[in-house]
């Protein structure tokens, strides 16, 4: 800088010092007679010059300013509609430290000037550590819903372009997860309430089945058969609601070759009766699994009853396979099929492909919903290959339920 000023001012003063030299070498005479006017000229001319470079350099000077003004104007711009957004925000570097957060992000961490601090330091959440360091490690942009202290956020956590830092958005989710809740337990409630007087009326009809006459059995098998569907629907209910509840598992050492066999018992007489042929095929050398023993029954028991539901002819398999450290369990039957269009929607609540049917055999739309919630809670997953009039594959897979320990 200092270089450069010195250059164009040394060069300011060598042109009418040139000029001078130049009059000089080619007019002496003129140069000796009028050596003050000559002088007057080139100092005017160095003034013009002075004054040239001065206007040039302010000008960009000025350019300079204005810029960086208005750079720093947008960077406070920015960080005012980032202060103001009601959500939290936090941006981290790749070492987890915080390089920008929010009003409202210091308000929920407690932590007034968060930047500069590890975000472990500022969020008291094993959960949220442990989500974030993933996210940091893997480079992958990921969402989550973690609950920090009495409040649950949905938090998604996107990688920047920069490849450096991640952005982090905290979405305040406690008002819908207390309205779940309230909703599970007004299913729950209900049902605990219901159970009791569909367990009279049922005994009841049952005692009267004895004492009615021929024209009024009629009316009575209407009653116990829609008993019968108000007391499966409830027992469903509570299933699932208590599957909800209690959002644990509870891993114990079981034999899936004896789970097995039990089911092939409890559905031996109805597929008998219609004709069905039942199979159990288990890989050989596959006993014992580790999962949670009651719900992967109550898995088993729902896919099985479905086979044989929607099943006139032909046979249903029960099988047991291992897939590295995972179980994957099935039932296969040669049933009625299920078209393309319904596959999407059969694991929702209440979703049943003909209603009639699904009546007619005591359904009530919920099985393959609680299969769907057993399998996630045991962090697997439940999938259909299924063609209408020849029959119908349901997966499940169960991770790590043949490791030792
Ligand atoms: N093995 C199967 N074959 C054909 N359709 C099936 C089978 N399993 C389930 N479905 C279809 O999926 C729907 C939902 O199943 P589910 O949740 O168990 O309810 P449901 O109480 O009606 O059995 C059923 O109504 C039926 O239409
Ligand atoms: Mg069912």
């Amino acid at each position: 800088m200092i270089k450069s000023v010195f250059i164009k001012y040394f060069f300011v003063a060598l042109l009418p010092a040139a000029l001078l030299a130049l009059i000089n070498f080619i007019m002496p005479e003129f140069f000796a007679e009028n050596s003050a006017a000559v002088f007057i000229v080139a100092l005017i001319l160095a003034l013009v010059f002075s004054f040239l470079i001065y206007l040039g350099e302010s000008g960009e000077t000025s350019g300079l300013n204005s810029f960086m003004k208005e750079l720093h104007k947008e960077k406070k711009e920015l960080q005012e509609i980032i202060s103001s957004i009601k959500e939290p925000i936090m941006v981290v570097n790749n070492k987890g430290i915080i390089v920008l957060a929010n009003r409202a992000f210091e308000k929920m961490s407690g932590v007034s000037r968060a930047e500069g601090k590890h975000f472990s330091k500022t969020i008291n959440s094993d959960a949220f550590t442990v989500f974030l360091n993933k996210v940091i490690s893997s480079k992958k942009s990921s969402s989550s819903s973690i609950q920090i202290d009495e409040q649950f956020f949905f938090i998604s956590a996107s990688y920047l372009d920069t490849g450096k830092e991640v952005s982090v958005l905290f979405q305040d989710i406690t008002q819908l997860k207390n309205l779940e809740k309230i909703k599970r337990d007004f299913v729950s409630n209900v049902s605990h309430e219901m159970k009791t007087p569909l367990t009279a009326i049922k005994g009841f009809a049952d005692t009267l089945e004895g004492e009615i006459d021929e024209k009024n059995k009629h009316y009575l098998d209407i009653i116990k058969r829609h008993t019968e569907r108000l007391i499966n629907i409830v027992s469903d209910l509570l299933v699932l609601s208590e599957l909800e509840e209690k959002d644990v598992i509870e891993i114990s050492r079981f034999s899936i070759r004896g789970m097995i066999a039990d089911m092939m018992r409890m559905f031996k007489k109805e597929a008998e009766e219609k004709g069905i042929e039942l199979k159990a095929v288990i890989d050989t050398g596959l006993d014992e699994i580790m999962a949670d023993m009651g719900k992967i029954e109550q898995l088993l028991i729902n896919l099985t009853s479905n086979a044989v539901k929607y099943t006139d002819e032909g046979t249903i398999t029960i099988k047991a396979s291992k897939k590295g450290k995972d179980l994957i369990l099935s039932t296969s039957d040669t049933g009625s099929g299920i078209d393309k269009k319904h596959i999407s929607r059969i694991f929702e609540r209440f979703y049943r492909v003909s209603k009639s049917r699904s009546r007619q055999s005591g359904g009530t739309g919920l099985g393959l919903a609680i299969v769907k919630h057993i399998a996630l809670q045991h962090k697997g997953e439940v999938w259909v290959d299924s063609t209408p009039g020849k029959g119908t594959l349901f997966s499940v897979r169960l991770p790590h339920a043949l490791e030792k320990d």
